[in-house]
Parts: C-alpha cells; structure tokens; sequence
C-alpha cells in the first residue's frame, strides 16, 4: 500500500490536490507493482476517510433502526439520516426537503417514476421522449412503461460529436409527449446537455421532465428551482458516497399525488386486513429499513463536495480533461469518440484493431484502470458505429501525472499489439 504517484501541484490549477487526494485510502496503493492510477470515477468514485468514518461511527456508537424506536439509539440513528434530507435539499436548492427519497441508487429512482406517475400519466398513444445517449438506466424503465401502457418510446438524436440534436428535441415533442427524461451527463462520452433547454421545451408541453444527474452531482452545481425540472435522480457512489443509496428529488406537489410503489413497514399509516393508508411524502416511497449508514454516508460525502467546492472541482477536472484530450489527440491510431461543445468527467477512444477489454486488461498490468465496454449504453455505441469503447473518467484526485501514466499506458497497449 505505498505506491503513491507523486503529485506535481505547481502543474495544477487545485491548491489542496496532495491533502485531498491522502483522504482516499484506497488510492494509496500498488496494482501489480505499479501505483494506482484511478480513472474509472464514473463507474464509481473513491471514498474519502470522511465517508468512511461516517459509516463506521453508525456501526460503532448508534447503530438502530430509523423511526421505530423510542430509546436513544434510534432517535440518534433518526436524527442522523433525517439530517441528511435536508443536507440534499440544500445541495440541490430545494425549497423542501420533504421532496428528497431516498432509493438504492439512480436505477430505482427513475423506475419508481416510471412505475407511479408514469403508469398514471401515460396511456395508450402517448410518447415518452428520451434520448440516443442514455445509460440504460434511463432507457429500459421507460421501454418497459410504455410497453405495459401501449405507448411509444421516442428518441432524441445526438450529433457525430455526441451533442444533443436540440432541433430534434423540437420536432419530436408533441402534445402526446407525457414524459421527457434526459441524462444530465453522457456517462459514456462525458456530454453535459443544455438540460436547461430541454425541460423548458418539455414544460411548455406539459411533460412531466425527469433528469438523470448521476455523472452530473459530484461535477456542477444543480439548482432544481432555476432548472424548474419535475424529477431528478442520482446515487451516492458517484459522489464520493457509499453504494446502494441514491436520492429521487421530486416536486412535492407531484410526489403527494403519486402512489406508492413498494409497500411495507414504515411507509403506512394504518394497516388493516381490509385496506391500507399511507405515510405522507417523503416516507411512503420509503418501504422497509432503509440504507441508513448509506445515507449517512451520503451525508458526509455531500459535506466533503462542499468543503472542496465544487468550483474548484470543475476547475480541476476541466484542466485534466482539456490535458487529455490533447494527448490523446497526439497518439496515432487513437480515435477519440463525441467531441462535446462541454464535457464533463470522461473520455471515450477506441484503438486501432484493439478491442477495449484487451487494452484494459494490459493497461491493468501498468496500474491504470479505465473502464472498457459498452458503458450501459448499447444504443449510443451502436450510434457511434463502435461495439465499444475505452473510457478514461477524472475525479477530484487525479493528476497531471496520471495523465501521463494513462498515455504510457496505451502507448504500452500499441506495442504489445504491434
Ligand atoms: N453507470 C456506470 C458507468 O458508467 C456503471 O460506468
């Protein structure tokens, strides 16, 4: 566990590079003799010692169940989950912080609106309108949807760049259009959309607008007053949080007229053999024990964002990107896939007559790793032409020099091949 990569600040425009980045435990290791170089962030982010310590002291002093006891071991446990309810409202800018779910993670977040409002405001003929960049996540609950009501999936095309055709946008929207639901980041090519342009075309529809910000949170602020969305989705993994906990930000004069999905304990307010009534908004979307060291995780991983700030984490990641994207530029038989006018997190390239996993499976030998795949975006893949890429993704604590590490690493890849 000693193979740190040393960190050249003065090449940095991120002050507090070297404290940041001694936070993440695990990135102070050897990969086969080589210091870890992480670029895999947007599968999932490291976990700095704060998150760590959180879900450990839930463990260790007031590990209980949440809005069942009376002893002070649950009524900790309450107060510190609940807590964080309000830690999401602030981070979001919600006026409420009855509008936060939480879920295990964006994936359930959006089936839960598909599976309740959805059901309800989408019948037979309908549109529900998505977009060729989507993570599956954001594609098959809504595949599902409108199989179950008879409805039709649409989709908005995308640039050979990997921007969003807004004309397109335009022109499939129609009064049919019940549902806009639009990944706030390309997960696999790193595209920040012009979400603020979407949901305004969507409202003037009277679409119900669901954003999926899960590689958008830990990068850009989000402001769900000014975006004026509906619904927003994200998991705490990649945000530097545990796994199995995400959030679903929802209006709460829609969250009260939706239905529960899940039934169980702690989302009813009675419970009779001839029927049930339910909890109110956020709790009745809340069925069974929740991940409450999850979401006390949650907590603490927001705290971490905001001592950083995430002013300084764009700034940083957009130096490491702007750098990548220019050395990968020099490296003959590299074709890097979506040029996006903003790019956040990642970059995609595939090599000449090299499939990714076998680029990654070497690279792994070097320390790096990168993810290689399809990226849970069949469809965009199929856009692009490729069966998939390589993909690069930057966190707060990478470097310059992992930079490098990650060229040496492909140049490594070519020779082999060679
Ligand atoms: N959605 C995650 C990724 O993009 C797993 O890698």
């Amino acid at each position: 566990m000693s193979g740190t990569r040393p960190i050249h600040e003065s090449s940095s425009s991120f002050a507090n590079l070297d404290e940041v980045r001694s936070s993440f435990p695990c990135l102070q290791q050897e990969i086969h003799g080589k210091p870890l170089v992480y670029l895999d962030s947007a599968a999932t982010t490291q976990k700095p010692i704060q998150v760590l310590q959180a879900l450990e002291s839930f463990y260790q002093e007031d590990c209980s169940n949440v809005h069942r006891g009376v002893h002070t071991l649950s009524e900790r446990a309450t107060h510190r989950y609940e807590a964080v309810r309000t830690k999401v409202a602030e981070l979001l800018n919600a006026p409420d912080p009855h509008g936060v779910i939480f879920t295990s993670g964006t994936t359930e977040s959006i089936n839960l609106v598909a599976r309740t409002i959805g059901r309800t405001r989408v019948s037979a003929g309908d549109q529900v309108l998505i977009s060729a960049m989507e993570h599956h996540a954001n594609i098959v609950p809504w595949q599902m949807l409108c199989e179950e009501q008879g409805a039709q999936l649409e989709i908005i095309d995308c640039t050979d760049d990997g921007n969003l055709k807004l004309d397109d946008l335009q022109s499939r929207i129609t009064d049919r259009t019940k549902v806009v639901s639009i990944g706030h980041v390309s997960n696999a090519v790193g595209t920040m959309h012009d979400i603020q342009k979407v949901i305004s075309v969507a409202r003037e529809k009277g679409a119900i607008t669901m954003i999926d910000s899960a590689q958008a949170i830990s990068h850009v602020p989000i402001d769900v007053e000014k975006l004026g969305c509906d619904f927003i989705a994200f998991s705490a993994h990649k945000m530097y949080g545990p796994t199995g906990t995400g959030v679903l930000w929802g209006r709460k004069e829609l969250l009260d007229q939706m239905s529960p999905w899940q039934g169980g304990g702690d989302m009813i307010r009675t419970v009779t053999f001839e029927g049930s009534t339910f909890a109110d908004v956020p709790w009745k979307f809340e069925a069974g024990t929740p991940h409450i060291a999850g979401v006390i995780g949650l907590g603490a991983a927001i705290d971490f964002i905001q001592d950083v700030g995430l002013e300084s984490i764009r700034s940083h990641e957009t130096q490491l990107l702007e750098a990548v994207v220019s050395k990968l530029d020099q490296i003959d038989g590299l074709t890097i896939i979506g040029r996006p006018e903003n790019r956040v997190s990642a970059v995609s390239f595939v090599l000449d007559a090299i499939h990714p996993h076998d680029a990654g499976t070497i690279m792994d030998q070097q320390g790096v790793a990168i993810r290689a795949g399809h990226h849970c975006a069949m469809p965009l893949m199929n856009r692009f032409g490729v069966a998939a890429t390589i993909r690069a993704s930057f966190a707060i604590y990478n470097t310059l020099d992992e930079i490098d590490a990650l060229v040496d690493g492909i140049k490594n890849v070519q020779e082999v091949f060679n």
